[in-house]
């Protein structure tokens, strides 16, 4: 039985990795998606299969419904016009995944410019904290249905958890992902808008290439995780499509790691 049949979700960064898995898998639930990126093909360096086919083309080639919008998630026009779009289009958003984000090369804070804080806080933060603005204030105006009035799941990293090296800005970011989470959890749960996060650990995106590419690095990132084999995109999908599904119903304000044990030790 598709747990999304009927609903509406929006998907942010939904082009490559991380989005692309979520709207397909919100999409074979039964979900219609409202797809949003600053590009519509996937990036180069991607691990996706048939790459070469839009996310909303897929979803639609496998019978489902999707729509796409440019928009920058770090802008709060083009966030609201994402929420727009789903209530227009399908009249209600019942789903928010606050997905995009971007992750420097691997630097301290000594070699960090001030340029490079602000614009990872700008992408990996601030994109977030508008998503939830923008679909708190409309979800708090639906009615409740299957015993909510919406759910938003935020993709924030066990950078959010942990200090990931060389990651200065992005650990920053995401540790306020995450605290945001908490906060809208207690300020909107009594309205029944569910608010939750995703953690995940390293993942085989075109995000992490580089550092997948380079012997050492990669040999670095699995020594840091103790399950055996780094993760996929579809792992953050499985884990998403869970919390924007009833079967997460009284989940509220939870912070789900799936990182292969890295935050377990
Ligand atoms: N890859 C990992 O190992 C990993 C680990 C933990 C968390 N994450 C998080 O997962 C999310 C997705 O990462 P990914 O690995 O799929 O990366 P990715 O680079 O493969 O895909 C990111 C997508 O976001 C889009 N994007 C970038 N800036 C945007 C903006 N301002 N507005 C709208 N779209 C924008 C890109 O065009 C791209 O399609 C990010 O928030 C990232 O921090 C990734």
């Amino acid at each position: 039985m598709a747990r999304l049949k009927g609903k509406t979700a929006a998907v942010t960064g939904s082009s490559s990795g991380n989005g692309r898995a979520i709207a397909l898998a919100l999409a074979a639930e039964g979900a219609n998606v409202v797809c949003s990126d600053i590009r519509k093909s996937t990036r180069d360096g991607g691990y996706e299969a048939d790459a070469d086919q839009d996310t909303d083309d897929a979803i639609r080639a496998d019978g489902g419904t999707a729509e796409y919008l440019d928009a920058d998630a770090s802008k709060a026009a083009d966030i609201q016009a994402v929420v727009d779009r789903a209530v227009q289009a399908f009249g209600r958003l019942d789903v928010m995944v606050n997905n995009a984000g971007i992750l420097p090369a691997p630097h301290t804070i000594v070699d960090e410019t001030e340029e490079e804080f602000d614009r990872v806080m700008l992408v990996d933060c601030k994109s977030v904290w508008l998503g939830c603005k923008a679909a708190i204030t409309r979800m708090r105006r639906q009615d409740v249905v299957d015993g909510t009035r919406g759910r938003i799941v935020n993709i924030a990293s066990i950078g959010g958890l942990a200090g990931l090296p060389m990651a200065p800005a992005y650990s920053t970011a995401k540790g306020a992902v995450v605290n945001l989470t908490r906060q809208l959890a207690a300020d909107f749960s009594a309205e029944r808008i569910n608010v939750n996060a995703v953690c995940p650990g390293f993942l085989h995106t075109a995000m992490l290439r580089p550092l997948l590419d380079a012997p050492e690095l990669n040999q670095a990132l699995h020594s840091a995780t103790p399950w055996p084999d780094l993760g996929h995109a579809e792992d953050v999908a499985k884990a998403t499509v869970f919390l924007a599904s009833g079967d997460a119903s009284w989940a509220s304000g939870s912070i789900l790691t799936i990182d292969g044990g890295y935050t377990a030790r």
